[in-house]
């Protein structure tokens, strides 16, 4: 059977005092959206219809793709207002209501509620909650069978005592649909037009109502303001490092381990408090990462170490590499097996060869930099003349003097030498040294000025 999923994310959202619409607000650095459709996704849809309202083009824009397919609802009266607009572009038998700002329920949790859907049966998502203020509440015969949703709202005293509600996740199937959405009315508390009507209407045209229930309140939980919003990320934050221990990470404390983004992991990989990883990260067997480091696309091959306070971007660490405590290393960062960068070293766009060092205080830029080369401290590419950027080339064994500005283009060849403090602008052979200071001269009996 095909699937269409619609996904509702038209409302304002005004518990968020926000600019950006509700549905944008990210959870583990992603939006709640993208969340959704991410999830979506993998139910392998024939499309999915997103139903925008509020912040319309700004949504659109972030989340434009092939397979999505913006509706706009351009008044927002009600759920199932806001599903028949999409209703003209549904074609499959199968209908997958999500929601924008629900962005955390399981692939499997959905998979399940599908298998309930057919042309004779609605698969509907109830949770079973502890306090089920605002929720619609699941009405159930004696018998048990499901009858209808009635929302808060509209709910007598005794039907307010229900604990069953209504997640809102629904699998109905598409040839109904458009006969009920038609026949909605509005006249309830709410004065809209309630997609949970259907219900009723398909207990009337003799469907079954399959309900499934989701394992837990967090996976069916929306954000309305920043308190809940809050509360997903760390529910988000807990399943991410539950995951990570279970393959083999040791997590010194989950809860001060952010992921951002995507990981994977090899064994007895090491991570100490508050690191947060972003975007795609690979981390190898042995890997140990200290305390408060931010890493971001980055690759740390088996047995590297990144130590305290370390910010890498783009960077990959070989075999064995170090870096930090306070190392930084930007985009085309590169470490070859065993190299160690030390405190206080930017990298940005270096090659750094096997074994090669920068140990303290350093700015190394647009350079290539050979096997064991060493770079003493307070050494300095010059590598922007403040309109173009060049390279620095270092062969194999060099051995840089501290505080050296090598002004870029430059290559010094294997084994060559600076003196400390030199301004080097020209190429330096291999195995000699250059010196690029001025002359130390003494002054015999000099006398320092005396205050006046
Ligand atoms: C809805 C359900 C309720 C359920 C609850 C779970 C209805 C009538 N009620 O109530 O049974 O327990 O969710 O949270 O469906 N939206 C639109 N366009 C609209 C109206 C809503 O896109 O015209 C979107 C909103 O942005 C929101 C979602 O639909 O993401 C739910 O709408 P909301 O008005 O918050 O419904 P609830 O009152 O929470
Ligand atoms: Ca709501």
């Amino acid at each position: 059977m095909s699937l269409d999923i619609v996904i509702l994310a038209a409302g304002q959202g005004t518990r968020m005092r926000s600019a950006l619409p509700k549905v944008l607000h990210p959870v583990a650095g992603k939006s709640m959206l993208a969340h959704v459709i991410d999830t979506a996704r993998q139910l392998s849809p024939r499309k999915i219809h997103v139903v925008i309202g509020h912040g319309a083009e700004l949504v659109r824009e972030r989340l434009a793709a092939d397979d999505v397919d913006f509706v706009l609802q351009a008044e927002q009266l009600g759920t199932g207002h806001a599903v028949a607009q999409a209703l003209p572009h549904i074609e499959a038998d199968k209908v997958l209501i999500l929601y924008g700002d629900v962005p955390l329920t399981q692939v499997e949790t959905l998979s399940r509620l599908l298998a309930q859907a057919s042309d004779s049966q609605l698969g509907l998502l109830t949770v079973n909650l502890a306090d089920p203020t605002g929720y619609g509440r699941i009405i159930r015969d004696e018998a048990g069978i499901v009858q209808a949703i009635v929302e808060h709202k509209d709910a007598s005293e005794a039907q307010r005592t229900i604990r069953e509600g209504n997640t809102g996740i629904l699998a109905v199937p598409g040839k109904h649909l458009g006969d009920w959405l038609g026949r909605l009315s509005n006249s309830n508390a709410q004065g809209e037009y309630y997609l949970t009507d259907v219900i009723a209407m398909a207990v009337a045209d003799g469907l079954v109502v399959a309900t499934e229930t989701a394992q837990e309140e967090m996976e069916v939980l929306g954000a309305n303001d920043r308190i809940q919003l809050a509360q997903l990320e760390r529910y988000y934050q807990q399943r991410a490092a539950r995951r990570l221990m279970t393959q083999g990470v040791t997590l010194l404390d989950p809860a001060r381990f952010d992921l951002r983004g995507e990981v994977t992991v090899g064994r007895d990989v090491q991570i100490d408090i508050n690191v947060i990883l972003e975007g795609k990260v690979v981390i190898e067997d042995g890997v140990q990462i200290g305390a408060n480091c931010v890493i971001k696309d980055s690759i740390l091959r088996r047995g590297a170490i990144v130590k305290a306070n370390s910010h890498l971007e783009g960077a990959e660490l070989g075999e064995g590499a170090d870096c930090g405590p306070f190392a930084r290393l930007r985009p085309g960062a590169k470490l070859g097996a065993k190299a160690h960068v030390g405190n206080f070293v930017e990298l940005k766009n270096a090659v750094l060869g096997e074994g090669a060092k920068a140990g303290h205080l350093s700015y190394l830029g647009d350079a290539e930099i050979g096997a064991r080369t060493n770079i003493g401290a307070g050494t300095i590419t010059c590598n922007y003349d403040g309109a173009n950027k060049f390279k620095t080339v270092m062969g194999e064994d060099v051995f840089i003097g501290s505080n050296s500005s090598l002004v870029a283009p430059v290559t010094l060849g294997d084994g060559a030498t600076t003196g400390a403090g030199s301004t080097v602008t020209q190429d330096v052979p291999s195995k000699a040294l250059a010196v690029g200071r001025a002359k130390q001269r003494n002054i015999e009996g000099w006398k320092r000025p005396t205050k006046k």
